[in-house]
């Protein structure tokens, strides 16, 4: 085991999934900090019971912080601004935005997801795939086009990743303990793709159309419709 950027670090040549290890690992840790990586996963999963192709050469990596749960709608735009930002760091003039909740899109496709857990001691876990050199091709599987970093012509590796991102994470994270959620939530809407522009959200019930007039200080999305400003908490955003 390694200690980078103050994080304990665990790599594995196969997991199931790197979530399901950090939850393991989170019932009797003894760093404060941990992140799991691993070169495969057989059971990558996303958001809403999906499943996450893993494609041998990106990287999947669970990190594991104790937080209350409660902070989980905030940390997700800790997390997917840290992800633009190590990415524009390697590439400066990159086409790099944000899509509500938590998705990364590089030239319009879905670069990297993002599954927070809640796990035992009031850790949480922040699982994290990023298309280093593989995309899954659109199909009926997939919900969104997606791009990998090696077509958009970002050298990296998965573990040169994990290092850059660490420590832009921590240095995000810092900022949010320190002055709070606004600073993050400005950086996060200035990134935001079709901000004033017409969206559509499918969540549980329905799918809902409207003008995305950004989110609020609980990173709720605020879609306008028929004049009227509404939050949604959860959904799935399509253009
Ligand atoms: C999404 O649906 O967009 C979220 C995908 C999250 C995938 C990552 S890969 C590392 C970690 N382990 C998992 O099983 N899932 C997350």
């Amino acid at each position: 085991m390694e200690t980078i950027c103050g994080w304990q670090w665990s790599d594995y040549d196969i997991l199931s999934s790197t979530n399901d290890k950090a939850k393991d690992m989170s019932k009797n840790a003894s760093a404060e900090r941990f992140v799991v990586t691993a070169k495969q996963q057989t059971k990558g999963r996303g958001r809403r019971g999906r499943q996450w192709i893993s494609r041998e050469g990106n990287l999947f990596m669970s990190l594991a912080l104790p937080l209350p749960i409660a902070k989980a709608g905030e940390l997700i735009f800790v997390v997917s601004l840290a992800l633009l930002e190590t990415i524009r760091q390697m590439k400066p003039n990159i086409d790099i935005n944000l899509k509500w909740p938590n998705d990364v899109l590089v030239n319009g496709g879905k670069i990297s997801g993002i599954l927070l857990e809640k796990a035992e001691g009031e850790y949480i876990i922040i699982g994290i795939g990023v298309n280093i050199v593989a995309s899954p091709k659109l199909d009926g599987n997939l919900l969104y086009q997606a791009q990998s970093l090696s077509d958009a012509g970002v050298a990296a590796d998965r573990i040169s990743f994990m290092k850059a991102y660490l420590l832009q994470f921590n240095r995000n994270f810092s900022l949010w303990q320190e002055e709070g959620f606004a600073p993050l939530q400005e950086q996060w809407l200035k990134n935001a793709c079709r901000l004033n522009e017409t969206i559509q959200v499918r969540t549980e019930k329905n799918v809902r159309e409207g003008i995305f007039r950004g989110v609020d200080d609980q990173g709720m999305l605020l879609l306008e419709e028929q004049g009227i400003i509404n939050k949604i908490y959860a959904g799935d955003v399509f253009f």
